[in-house]
C-alpha cells in the first residue's frame, strides 16, 4: 500500500495519510499540477498556504533557507511530533505555490509510523493540508476522509484513529523571536522550555495562517459555548423551540478532549442535529487551550 502511495505521488496524485493530529491530504511539493489539484479538491483559496511534511529534521535544511538556531532546537526538542515551524523556503525545493507565493514554508516530522514510512519512501516534501474541505472539521480516521473526499482521493493510508486529534501548533521563526501562529499539540509551557521565554501570539491584522480565521473547524450544525452549569437549561430552551440539540460535555482530561473533539462533532452531525452545545474543557492549559481554540472558531462560524 505504502509503494503505491508512493507512486501515485510521484505521478501527480492525492495521497491521504494518517498524522497523530488529523489525517493530511498529500501532494509531491515540489509538483505544481499536482498542487493545483490538491487545492481544487480541498476548495482552499490558492494563497493560503500549506505545511510541508517530512521524515526526517535533517531536511529541514533542504527545504529550507537561513535555518536559526532556535528551529534546530525546536525541531530537535519536538520532532516527530506536533509541531510545524514557518522558516524561509528553499525557492529550489518547494514549488510557490504550496506556498501560496510566500517566501516562507512551513515544515513539520509528523509523529505516525505510517505517516513515517510514506514520507521515508517518498523521500521528498509532502504538502499536506488537513483531508477535510475547507473550513469544515478537520478529519481524525481513514473513513472521516472517505466521507469528506470521496473518490477526489486517490489514495487513502489507513493509520487508525489519531491519537493527539488537533492540529499542530505552528511557530513562525523567521522574525526576531519566535511566534506562535496557531496552538495545537505541543502547548506554550513546552514551547517555553526550549525558547527559554514564553512565546508569543500573533496578534496582527493581517492573516498569517488561515487556520487562525475566526470561523474555521466548522461542523453543519451551530456551535453553541455553554458552562457546565447551564448546559441543561440552554438545551431545554432550545428543545422547546423545536430544535434538535446535540451535547459535547467535556472529557475527563484535555488530552481525551482534543482525541475525540472532532469525532464527536461529526457524530453529532451525523444526528442531524441543529445546535451543538459544547461545554469548554476546564483546564485552558496544555492541549486544553488547543481544544478550546478550535471550539470558538466553530462557535464563530455560526454567526
Ligand atoms: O497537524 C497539522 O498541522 C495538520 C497535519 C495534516 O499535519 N495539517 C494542517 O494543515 O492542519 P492545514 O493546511 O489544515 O493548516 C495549516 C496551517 C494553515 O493555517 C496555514 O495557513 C498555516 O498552516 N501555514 C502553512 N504554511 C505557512 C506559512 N508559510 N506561513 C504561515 N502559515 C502557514
Ligand atoms: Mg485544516
Amino acid at each position: 500500500m505504502i509503494a503505491r502511495a508512493v507512486e501515485v505521488l510521484r505521478a501527480g496524485g492525492l495521497v491521504a495519510f494518517p498524522t497523530e493530529t488529523v489525517y493530511g491530504l498529500g501532494a509531491d511539493a515540489a509538483n505544481p499540477d499536482a498542487l493545483h489539484r490538491l487545492f481544487a479538491v480541498k476548495g482552499r483559496p490558492t494563497d493560503h498556504p500549506v505545511i510541508v511534511h517530512v521524515a526526517r529534521a535533517a531536511q529541514l535544511d533542504d527545504l529550507a533557507r537561513d535555518v536559526p538556531d532556535i528551529a534546530h532546537a525546536l525541531a530537535a526538542a519536538f520532532w516527530p511530533g506536533p509541531l510545524t515551524l514557518v522558516v524561509r523556503r528553499n525557492l529550489d525545493r518547494v514549488a510557490p505555490e504550496a506556498t501560496g507565493g510566500r517566501d516562507t514554508v512551513g515544515i513539520r516530522v509528523p509523529d505516525h509510523p505510517v505517516a513515517l514510512e510514506f514520507l521515508d519512501a517518498f523521500g521528498g516534501g509532502v504538502a499536506a493540508p488537513s483531508a477535510n474541505r475547507f473550513g469544515r472539521v478537520s478529519p481524525t480516521t481513514a473513513q472521516h476522509v472517505r466521507d469528506d473526499l470521496g473518490t477526489d482521493v486517490d489514495v487513502v493510508l489507513d493509520g487508525g484513529p489519531s491519537l493527539v486529534g488537533v492540529e499542530s501548533t505552528i511557530v513562525d521563526v523567521t522574525g526576531v523571536e519566535p511566534v506562535v501562529l496557531r496552538v495545537g499539540g505541543i502547548d506554550g509551557e513546552q514551547l517555553a522550555r526550549i525558547v527559554g521565554a514564553p512565546l508569543a501570539p500573533r496578534t496582527a491584522g493581517e492573516i498569517a495562517a488561515p487556520g487562525t480565521l475566526a470561523a474555521h473547524y466548522a461542523p453543519n450544525a451551530r456551535v453553541e459555548l455553554v458552562g457546565a452549569e447551564e448546559l441543561g437549561s440552554r438545551a431545554d430552551r432550545l428543545r422547546a423551540e423545536g430544535l434538535a440539540v446535540g451535547v459535547l460535555e467535556a472529557p475527563a482530561t484535555a488530552a481525551e478532549y482534543a482525541r475525540v473533539l472532532y469525532r464527536q462533532l461529526r457524530v453529532l452531525d451525523a444526528r442531524g442535529v441543529d445546535v451543538i452545545l459544547a461545554v469548554l474543557p476546564p483546564d485552558a492549559d496544555g492541549i486544553g487551550a488547543a481544544v478550546a481554540d478550535r471550539l470558538r472558531r466553530a462557535a464563530a462560524a455560526a454567526q
